[in-house]
């Protein structure tokens, strides 16, 4: 069973990107198959460093092709400028990127629904990246899409976008934002399109030939589990399903093809954006935890909320994705503090209750049990061999393996590629 899957444990920003890029050398492809350029997947590689959009992490091992596949959206004038970053540091992309001609397109209009749709909110408002997500993926089931296929040919283009303007341009109306021009959409979306026209193939055929050549498949999970659309904290989510079983649509690959399941923790939480966050602290430690972590969004710059580890969401991940093993990230940020804390579980009214134990508004209301573990002293960050950790860095990584049920297979301890413990 040649798929693997790597999925973002908590909120997103897990460092899924740096973990792809490790594990791909090992891949024959590595595929995005939801979400957009809402993801940021930072690498530190020997071309440099990068914020990974839409082309995939494992782009820069050179045996290993990228595929884009149906699930994912495109915003053609951030994959247009990404391919170029890439062309510049020296990767080659020639026959080593596919991009699904069935992808839906970010249109200009989606982000500015997005951005009215925020302010209509007000104080109850997502905190999206601000990039069409929502709007987009809300055409996309609503039959009102564009794919990139459309593109190929300039009537069907013409008219489906007529039709869209018809609307959406009313409703922009109403909204007393600016009417969108026909023409100039038109002439932009027909030059980025001849610009990534090379990589456009459907790649259904290309995974399953790799699948019955027994090659390894890599797929690359965007956002995290609880910005699911149907199991995150709705309707503070993302539009797209950010679970394992997103390969199937997002890509057409079956789940009897799945032998590894990673889940990539970072060793505290973060969330970017709004809604429910039990073990954030709004102090002095959340401040360090920032500082120290550079936690700062990848796409937007927004400062990320920090917090400890909560385990038991990571229960909850761990069984709705069937996780084989757990990638710890950032451990090397906790070095120095004297007491690091764990998220146990969680209680509301003197009651033990769970995270699937009712809605978002229930979720915002728990109270998290904390278990109290010592620091250490001695550096982690860049450590390579897992016995090199100090003990109290060993106790803590064994005691997220007690808490989830999980094995730990790789600890990061810096943001650089070498900068991994494999176990
Ligand atoms: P992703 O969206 O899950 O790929 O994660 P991001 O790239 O948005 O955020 C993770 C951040 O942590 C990036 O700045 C990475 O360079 C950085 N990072 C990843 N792993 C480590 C680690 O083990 N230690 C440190 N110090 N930084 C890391
Ligand atoms: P990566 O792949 C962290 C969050 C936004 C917001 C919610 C909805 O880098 O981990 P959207 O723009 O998707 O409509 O926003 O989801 N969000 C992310 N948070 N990492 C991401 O991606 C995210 N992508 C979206 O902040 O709360
Ligand atoms: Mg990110």
């Amino acid at each position: 069973m040649p798929a693997s899957l790597v999925i973002g444990a908590q909120w997103g920003d897990e460092g899924k990107g740096k973990i792809i890029d490790v594990i791909a050398q090992k891949a024959d492809f590595v595929i995005r198959y939801h979400g957009g350029n809402n993801a940021g997947h930072t690498i530190i590689n020997q071309y440099g460093k990068f914020a990974m959009h839409l082309v995939p992490s494992g782009i820069f091992h050179k045996n290993t092709i990228g595929i884009i596949a149906n699930g994912t959206v495109l915003d053609l004038d951030v994959l247009v400028s990404e391919i170029e970053i890439l062309k510049k540091a020296g990767v080659n992309l020639k026959n080593r990127l596919l991009i699904s001609p069935r992808c839906h397109l970010i249109m200009p209009y989606h982000p500015i629904l997005d951005k009215v749709y925020e302010t209509a909110k007000g104080k109850g408002k997502t905190g999206t990246t601000g990039r069409g997500i929502g709007p987009v993926y809300a055409d996309k089931v609503s039959y009102n899409g564009i794919r990139l296929s459309d593109l190929a040919d300039k009537k069907v283009f013409q008219e489906k976008l007529k039709v869209q303007l018809e609307v959406k341009n009313k409703i922009l109306k109403a909204l007393g934002e600016k009417q969108l021009l026909q023409k100039k959409i038109e002439d932009k979306l027909f030059v980025l399109f001849e610009r990534i026209k090379p990589f456009v193939l459907e790649p259904y055929p290309v995974l399953q030939n790799a699948l019955q050549k027994k090659k390894l498949l890599l797929f690359e999970g965007a956002q995290g589990v609880f910005l699911d659309n149907d199991w995150g904290t709705y309707p503070f989510a993302t539009a797209s399903t950010t679970l394992s079983g997103g390969i199937t649509a997002g890509a057409g690959v079956a789940p009897k093809h799945i032998a590894r399941v990673i889940g990539v923790v970072k060793a505290y939480t973060t969330r970017v954006g709004d809604g429910p966050f039990p073990t954030e602290l709004l102090d002095k430690t959340g401040e360090r935890l920032r500082e120290k972590g550079g936690e700062f969004g990848a796409t937007t710059g927004r400062p990320r909320r920090c917090g400890w580890l909560d385990t038991a969401i990571l229960r909850f991940a761990s069984a709705i994705n069937g996780f084989t093993d757990i990638a710890i990230t950032k451990l090397d940020i906790l070095d120095g503090f004297d007491e690091i804390k764990i998220c146990t579980g969680y209680t509301l009214n003197g009651k033990i209750v769970d995270y699937f134990d009712g809605d978002t508004s229930f979720f915002a209301k728990v109270k998290p049990v904390y278990k109290t573990m010592k620091g250490w002293k001695k550096k982690v960050a860049g450590i390579t061999h897992y016995e090199d950790l100090p003990k109290e860095a060993k106790t803590y990584i064994s005691e997220i393996e007690k808490l989830t049920g999980i094995k730990v297979s790789y600890v990061s301890t810096g943001a650089k590629r070498h900068e991994i413990i494999t176990r």
